[in-house]
């Protein structure tokens, strides 16, 4: 068993990225928008924008009450669509309950839709002509790559069928060659579905779901869950302690897919701004 190391694949990628902005004058920029006090969002945000100023990406930060309404949010992003000076909105999710997200969504320009949620960014994703894809799948793309891992012709097991995680992931790895299997809350027999994954990579937000008994001899297990278990512990989706000596190759939690989430974000905003 080995660990994927996403903390030090983030580091390097960074470092590559730092590089190329460092080359250009005018520097990318990107807004960030929250709304409301969710101690979670608040933690990301603060993360994206700690990432920004450490690979020279001016950022604006906007934050909107939790009770901001609907047209509050959408004239903010209205405003943050014509600025010259943004390349990349980032609206943070969830948003408060009130709130409907996938409008907001629609007031972000598809080449400044840096988190690659819009309907033409996720149909171009289907049609493999993506430029920019969903952070986190494409990170767990770049983590495999790094770790060397070639997912042509592997059966891929996805658990979670999200349209910011488990679909766009489902869709990359389709788009590598993989033969794709999706699971989720309705899908029966799903412990055997899993136990024939070569790459199991599970999204689905339930503390230590997957137990070894559900994973392949030799399999490479990615965990993207953020999960807290009984004793509020950060945790992912799958049991890792039993787990890892049977997978070839693991992610932990924390530590695997989530440096990657703001990496990736960090690159899909050196494309919104030069298109490269
Ligand atoms: N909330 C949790 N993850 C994400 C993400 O990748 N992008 C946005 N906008 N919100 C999130």
């Amino acid at each position: 068993m080995k660990i994927i190391d996403g903390k030090a694949i983030a580091v390097e990628l960074r470092e590559e990225l730092k590089k190329k902005i460092a080359e250009k004058t005018q520097k990318p920029g990107l807004a960030v928008v929250i709304v409301g006090e969710d101690p979670a969002s608040r933690i990301y945000v603060r993360n994206k924008i700690k990432a920004c100023g450490e690979l020279g990406i001016r950022s604006f930060s906007y934050e909107l009450p939790a009770t901001a309404t609907q047209a509050e949010v959408e004239n903010l992003l209205d405003e943050l669509a014509i600025n010259q000076e943004v390349n990349g909105i980032l609206l943070q999710l969830p948003l408060p309950k009130h709130l409907d997200a996938e409008s907001a969504c629609k007031h972000i320009p598809v080449a400044k839709d840096v988190d690659g949620f819009s309907e033409e960014n996720l149909g171009l994703l289907c049609l493999n002509k993506a430029k920019i894809t969903a952070c986190t799948p494409s990170g767990v793309m770049q983590l495999l790559k790094k770790s060397g891992v070639d997912v042509c012709g592997k059966h891929a097991v996805v658990l979670g069928r999200s349209a910011t995680v488990g679909k766009p992931m489902a869709m990359l790895l389709l788009n590598a060659n993989a033969t794709v299997t999706v699971c989720h809350s309705k899908t029966q027999n799903l412990a055997e579905i899993c136990r024939q994954a070569d790459i199991l990579i599970s999204a689905i937000g339930k503390a230590k779901f997957v137990t070894a008994d559900m994973v392949k001899q030799d399999a490479v297990v990615v965990d993207i869950g953020m999960n807290r278990d009984q004793d509020g512990k950060l945790c992912g989706d799958v049991d890792f302690e039993n787990v890892k000596d049977k997978a070839s190759l693991i992610t932990p939690v924390p530590g695997g897919v989530g440096p990657m989430t703001i990496t990736m974000l960090m690159y899909n905003t050196y494309f919104a701004t030069y298109k490269e």
